[in-house]
């Protein structure tokens, strides 16, 4: 520990605290030092996880670009690498810690600087384990201490030693900040940042703090900006949209601000994720009301049965749930409705689970992330004593996602032989010849084509349909 600095370690109980949020509009300064000792080095990024942290690698190139380094494929040749963790799943970060170990590798035949952001840098209990064993880690980032990166890592390169820099208390919005996006035909704009909702089996409130919606004139310009730049598409990006505004202290919808950016004519908008409890059917007016707002609506149902949804602390039974997609589907009957679902949570009884599968039935979904339940410490359902056995669990996962695929290739006879606008999203990685796409409505596509229409909206026939995405061919 003698090598190591500490600034801050993360901290769940201060996670948990709100408080007041401050909105910093000051541009990153660069020292002299730090240009003139990090001209044409290299660095290489993994991005594990949600958009959220995606958006955030985005500014860590940013950052990384003003101090000077430039981007490297071959990690082999970098002099700095970051590691954008994922802490929503325990697979996640198992995935994170053996990428972590074969750095130690790495770094052995060639002096380079190792980070650790991301969600993973904000739990008591992975900090600790990663200051003890893995002692090639130069610094630790926490996810509220993204524009620290350039003073830390004067810091460690100063002293050559490791630095710790993770803030839980969260309450602040820094905007401004660098960033160079991964596409230059859409874009995530985060609208809030963390989450207020505590379910009671996420790590997410504790590792991104407590819910701070940006002021909506930064998010306006920000997408303004995008729309003079070409952009096609823009995901607007928070934990819960649908609460987006009520902690601004004038207070401000998500419909309000989604009919602003639509009116702003961006050929596609779109958000996510929804909440159930929050969702308002405004929002679906608005949706009804401006063409460039994708038919998509993702809307996490978590559990079909009441107790276990009383016991994830949702805020909504099975019946609001239901009703709640009966009025969207009335509204909007095109709509293309997605959820998350997550199997095996503690003591799930069977009866619980079949309530799962009824609701699936009624609710038709176009598409599924389904999950086995994973305990994150620190959350209370990790207190909460588990007497389903995995084997259990895995079956009951089995059963879900044979329903699901069932119903979503009974949706997909609907596409076929018809021709839809399709935003051609990239070259698909098993074929150099076919292209991937999403239809208005977010359903994926794949076709023939050439590389040069990745960016570009182009016609599609459907010609045959795959479970998970459409096959088609481009109408010239
Ligand atoms: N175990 C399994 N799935 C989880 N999710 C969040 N926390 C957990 C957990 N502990 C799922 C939820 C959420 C999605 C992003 O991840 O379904 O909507
Ligand atoms: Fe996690 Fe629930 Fe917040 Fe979604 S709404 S991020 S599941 S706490």
């Amino acid at each position: 520990m003698a090598n190591t600095i500490i600034h801050s370690c993360p901290s769940l109980k201060l996670a948990r605290e709100r408080k007041e949020t401050i909105t910093s509009y000051e541009k990153i300064k660069i020292s002299s030092y730090l240009k003139s000792h990090l001209k044409n080095k290299k660095y290489y990024i993994y991005t594990h996880g949600c958009q959220a942290n995606y958006r955030d690698s985005e500014i860590y190139k940013g950052i990384l670009n003003e101090i000077g380094y430039k981007p490297t494929l071959d990690i082999k040749k970098a002099d700095l690498v970051l590691i954008n963790t994922c802490a929503v799943r325990e697979n996640a970060e198992n995935k994170v810690l053996g990428e972590i170990g074969n750095l130690k590798v790495l770094k052995a035949k060639k002096d380079m600087v190792i980070i650790i952001a991301g969600c993973m840098a904000m739990e008591e209990t992975l900090v600790d384990l990663l200051i003890k064993t893995f002692l090639h880690v130069d610094i630790i980032l926490g996810t509220h201490d993204v524009a620290k990166l350039p003073s830390v890592l004067e810091e460690h390169l100063k002293t050559k030693k490791r630095i710790i820099c993770v803030n839980s208390g969260s309450g602040y919005i820094h905007e401004n900040l660098p960033s160079i996006r991964d596409y230059k035909f859409k874009a995530f704009v985060n609208i809030a940042y963390g989450c207020d909702k505590f379910c009671t089996y996420c790590i997410v409130p504790y590792t991104r703090g407590r819910e701070r919606s940006r002021d909506p004139k930064d998010i306006i310009n920000e997408c303004k900006e995008l729309t003079k730049k070409g952009y096609k598409e823009i995901t607007l990006l928070g934990q819960n949209v649908d609460s987006y505004g009520k902690d601004l202290k004038k207070k401000y919808s998500f419909a309000k601000l989604l009919e602003e950016v639509a009116k702003l004519k961006m050929p596609r908008l779109t958000f996510l994720t929804s909440h159930p409890y929050d969702f308002s059917l405004d929002i679906i007016d608005v949706m009804k009301k401006y063409k460039n707002i994708e038919p998509y609506l993702h809307l996490p149902i978590q559990s079909g049965d009441d107790a276990t949804l009383k016991l994830m602390g949702r805020k909504y039974d099975s019946k609001k749930y239901l009703s709640l997609v009966n009025e969207i589907k009335k509204k909007m009957p095109n709509i293309f409705l997605s959820t998350d679902i997550i199997v095996g949570f503690p003591n799930e009884s069977k009866t619980a689970f079949n309530n799962t599968l009824k609701a699936v039935k009624k609710c038709q979904y176009d598409g599924a992330f389904t999950f086995i339940y994973s305990k994150r410490s620190g959350t209370p359902a990790a207190k909460m004593i588990d007497k389903i056995s995995d084997k259990e669990k895995g079956m009951r996962f089995k059963e879900l996602t044979t329903l699901l695929n069932k119903i979503i290739e009974k949706n997909n006879k609907k596409y076929l032989n018809n021709t839809y606008e399709v935003l051609v999203d990239s070259v698909s990685k098993n074929n150099p010849n076919a292209l991937t796409g999403r239809l208005m409505n977010n359903k994926m596509i794949n076709f023939e084509g050439d590389s040069n229409l990745v960016g570009k909206l182009v016609k599609v026939k459907v010609t045959s349909t795959h479970i998970h995405y459409l096959i088609g061919k481009l109408i010239k």
